[in-house]
């Protein structure tokens, strides 16, 4: 049985967040048991004190230790490098929700470091009624999968992100459409790559 969740934004130093415990409480799959906290999505502010109209929302993968850390999404590297494509996109922050499809940081140790460990479908499933209770509360014009874990979760396995980033996937309401993740761009090896493969996540957006 799925559980249903209700969730609420409240505004907390600058950012909107969800609001109520019984999401640090999940124990849904056993990622809990070796992180910090679960990082639920947020939407950034700014000055403005009413509650603004979510345009886009965006779902990466998990958060990274940097989130688990801090308890929210992409605040890290990779949170860096989207903020740059939305801004080369010319895309307000402020109209965008970003979230990710597994709300636990999943890793495993080399030496000192907690390296990042791909969800499996189990832990990918046991996360969705979370991500239905961000959307039904956020309610944007339009779903951006952040690479391949997000968009295979909303689209399906034989969904491939390679082939078919930066098509419009569904016409129905949200449309969802997939790019590249960021932290794509940490892979490339030259200024001319990492610029190619900015534009190319940029053309996801819209
Ligand atoms: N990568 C993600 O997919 N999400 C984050 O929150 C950070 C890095």
């Amino acid at each position: 049985m799925r559980l249903k969740v209700r969730l609420s934004l409240y505004r907390r130093s600058g950012h909107y967040v969800f609001s109520g415990s019984a999401v640090q409480k999940c124990g849904g799959c056993d990622l809990y048991r070796n992180t910090t906290q679960a990082v639920f999505g947020e939407l950034e502010t700014g000055t403005k004190s009413t509650k603004p109209k979510v345009a886009i929302m965006m779902i990466g993968e998990q958060p990274g230790d940097h989130e688990d850390k801090e308890g929210r999404p992409f605040v890290g590297p990779a949170g860096k490098l989207l903020d740059k494509c939305l801004e080369e996109a010319e895309i307000d922050r402020l109209k965008v929700y970003v979230t990710n499809t597994v709300k636990h940081f999943k890793w495993e140790p080399r030496g000192k470091l907690r390296i990042h460990k791909k969800p499996n479908m189990k832990e990918i499933h046991a996360c969705r009624p979370w991500f239905e209770a961000e959307l039904e509360t956020v309610r944007p014009k339009l779903i951006v999968c952040l690479g391949a874990v997000a968009a295979q979760s909303l689209l399906g396995s034989s969904f491939r992100i390679t082939q078919d980033h930066g098509k419009l996937q569904k016409a129905g309401f949200p449309p969802i459409i997939a790019t590249l993740h960021p932290s794509a761009i940490l892979r490339t090896r030259t200024e001319e790559d990492r610029h190619s493969q900015m534009k190319t996540i940029c053309s996801g957006f819209a």
